[in-house]
């Protein structure tokens, strides 16, 4: 640095319109281009590139040259916010900041509580669009419930992106897949992937999943039988690894025809693949209740780098993704031999994308390495969502045994064989899994940055703000869906009660509902809501039809606690994944 040691009175002059520039830059909130990157997601790096400034400026300038330039500077910072849009986000309602941590601010409160529990305690004291203190002297987070501000957040999909921090973790879990990509990848890749989750393609599946719930079905009456020690409420099962077992299996087959054969697993067999991913995802899911997993991510926001570190927390969770890629490879190969015409069409997700490129001109048709990375994706997210939210509808029906009798009614006047026609026409059982997913999204909640400033449109005025909202690039948005599900507002004073009935009243006026399937938000909403929300519902109806028919489900009395790691978990006695019930035979 040259201009720190000048002493002619040209360097003088040098030296002070060099510090014209430092002083400017250090209070200006403009970020420099370099920079830019870094506030936006780091609140760390801003404030050490601050410090940075000021050091700089007091060795390069005299006391009297520094209170002249500083009037200039903030006259020329107070002009220059005139023309920025400004952020209303300090004038948001919020709870006090003396429920808040000085470092962990309101989030160690959400991370205490049940999933999303203080969002909708705040939700019904500050309205649909609040502020909370962030950790690790983050800025505010925003908490929005709004619909009209949800609606917009999620259809400004290139606007408002997931966490930039979080793509290492995401490419290392599931791979570089929808779930990981942004932009034109993100794009490209959805356009492709679509029409393997088209309604018609969804309907071919539905063989495969009878067959697999049909497995557990058989699975859970031998048990039952063999039982000797069954009390006389039946016998006592964490349903949980059940229900988890089959989803597995059907992913695995109408995910890339192949069976992993989960059901018949056994626990403590390493040579098996589908007792490797239980295993995993277990110790993945208890990982998330410790204090780490909080910690985890926070540091990942303020210091995004942390993220690429190779720490065994950061490499250690992508056993689905070697296991699905080394499966998935040997198909592409064994694929690659054949022609299209040598054998029946296969209906799996896998096989209708290798078809559509086969079949494809197109360039920019998904590569194999596109198509491995999704698969397992596919595999991840569409396995343990689904048994979740099952597992908490099963634990609703076992605490309301009337609502299961009348569920049984229905399924059993239809005979054995329901085709996929059949399984539509069932009203209280589609009633029932609307209910369960409103009450128990597996997703409970999601979080955007905002990429650029922007002015949000609010469906109720905040007062002191107007109908809109400004907000700035950088700011971050949690957006939590139960919360949103089990609004009073819409949904009435039972908001939080499980009553399949209020599916089957007069239909709401939509414009009262928030924009989302069937008025929730459990399969999120916009460009980037979940691709798999049709398999996820038909095997929901499938699921739930073939137990119900051959077994009753009764609670056995425990606390069950639902919390989120990575999604919503039944938590007994500390221990997430668990969820027992009594079982006994129709
Ligand atoms: C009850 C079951 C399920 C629920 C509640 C659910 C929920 C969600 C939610 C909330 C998102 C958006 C996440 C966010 O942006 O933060 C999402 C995305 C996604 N889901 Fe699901 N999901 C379920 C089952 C499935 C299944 C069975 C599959 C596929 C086999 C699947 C595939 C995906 C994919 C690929 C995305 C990313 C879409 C994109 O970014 O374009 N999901 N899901």
């Amino acid at each position: 640095m040259e201009f720190l040691t000048a002493s002619s009175p040209e360097g003088d002059f040098g030296n002070q319109l060099k510090s014209l520039r430092v002083l400017l830059w250090s209070i200006c909130p403009i970020p420099v281009p370099s920079e830019s990157k870094a506030r936006a997601t780091s609140p760390f790096c801003s404030l050490i590139l601050r410090v940075e400034r000021i050091y700089l400026l007091h060795r390069t300038m005299n006391h009297s040259a520094l209170g002249l330039l500083a009037v200039f500077a903030l006259i020329a910072r107070a002009a220059f916010s005139k023309f920025r849009v400004r952020d209303d986000v300090p004038r948001l309602p919020g709870p006090s900041s003396t429920i808040a941590s000085w470092i962990w601010g309101h989030e160690l409160l959400v991370f205490q509580h049940a999933a999303t529990q203080m969002y909708s305690i705040w939700a019904r004291s500050f309205g649909g669009l609040f502020r909370i203190k962030a950790a690790l002297f983050h800025p505010d987070i925003i908490v929005a419930t709004d619909h009209a501000a949800v609606q917009h957040i999620f259809a400004k999909s290139d606007v408002y992106v997931k966490s930039p921090a979080f793509r290492p973790p995401i490419k290392n879990l599931l791979g570089e897949g929808l779930v990981w990509a942004e932009g034109q990848d993100w794009y490209h890749q959805r356009k492709m992937l679509s029409p393997a989750f088209s309604a018609d393609s969804i309907k071919e599946m539905t063989p495969a999943i009878h067959e697999c719930a049909e497995r557990l079905e058989t699975r859970l009456t031998n048990l039952l039988l063999l039982d000797i020690s069954r009390s006389k409420n039946g016998t006592n099962l964490n349903i949980v690894q059940y229900i988890s077992a089959c989803t597995l299996d059907i992913i695995g087959i109408v995910g890339l025809s192949h069976s992993f054969a989960a059901q018949s697993a056994r626990p403590g067999d390493m040579h098996s693949d589908a007792a490797q991913i239980c295993a995993s995802w277990d110790s993945h899911v208890n990982t998330g209740l410790k204090p780490l997993a909080f910690l985890a991510p926070l540091v990942v926001r303020a210091i995004p780098a942390v993220a690429r570190v190779p720490l065994p927390l950061m490499q250690s969770q992508g056993v689905v993704k070697t296991i699905v890629r080394r499966i998935g490879r040997k198909i592409l190969e064994r694929e690659a031999q054949k022609e299209d015409s040598d054998h029946a069409p296969a209906k799996d997700i896998l096989s209708i994308l290798l078809r559509a490129r086969r079949a494809g001109k197109d360039e920019s048709l998904l590569s194999d390495e596109q198509i491995l990375n999704n698969i397992s994706t596919f595999t991840m997210v569409g396995h343990e969502t689904t048994a979740g939210s099952l597992a908490f509808t099963l634990w609703e029906l076992a605490r309301n045994p009337a609502i299961q009798d009348r569920l049984r009614e229905e399924i059993l006047s239809c005979g054995r064989d329901l085709s996929h026609d059949d399984i539509q026409k069932l009203e209280f059982l589609d009633a029932i899994v609307k209910e369960g997913l409103r009450l128990h999204p597996a997703s409970p909640q999601t979080e955007r940055i905002a990429l650029q400033d922007d002015i949000v449109p609010l469906s109720s005025s905040i007062a002191g703000i107007g109908d809109t909202f400004r907000l700035r690039k950088g700011q971050v948005i949690h957006i939590p869906f139960r919360t949103m599900n089990t609004n009073a507002e819409v949904w009435g004073p039972s908001a939080d009660v499980f009553d399949p009935t209020r599916w089957l009243q007069a239909r709401r006026d939509p414009a009262s509902l928030p924009h989302g399937w069937s008025g929730i938000l459990t399969f999120c909403d916009g460009p980037r809501n979940c691709l798999g929300w049709r398999l996820a519902v038909l095997e929901f109806k499938i699921i739930l039809a073939t137990l119900v028919r051959s077994i009753v489900f009764s609670e056995t009395g425990v606390r069950v606690e639902a919390k989120i790691s990575p999604t919503l978990q039944a938590v007994v006695h500390g221990k997430a994944g668990v969820l027992p019930l009594y079982l006994r035979l129709v």
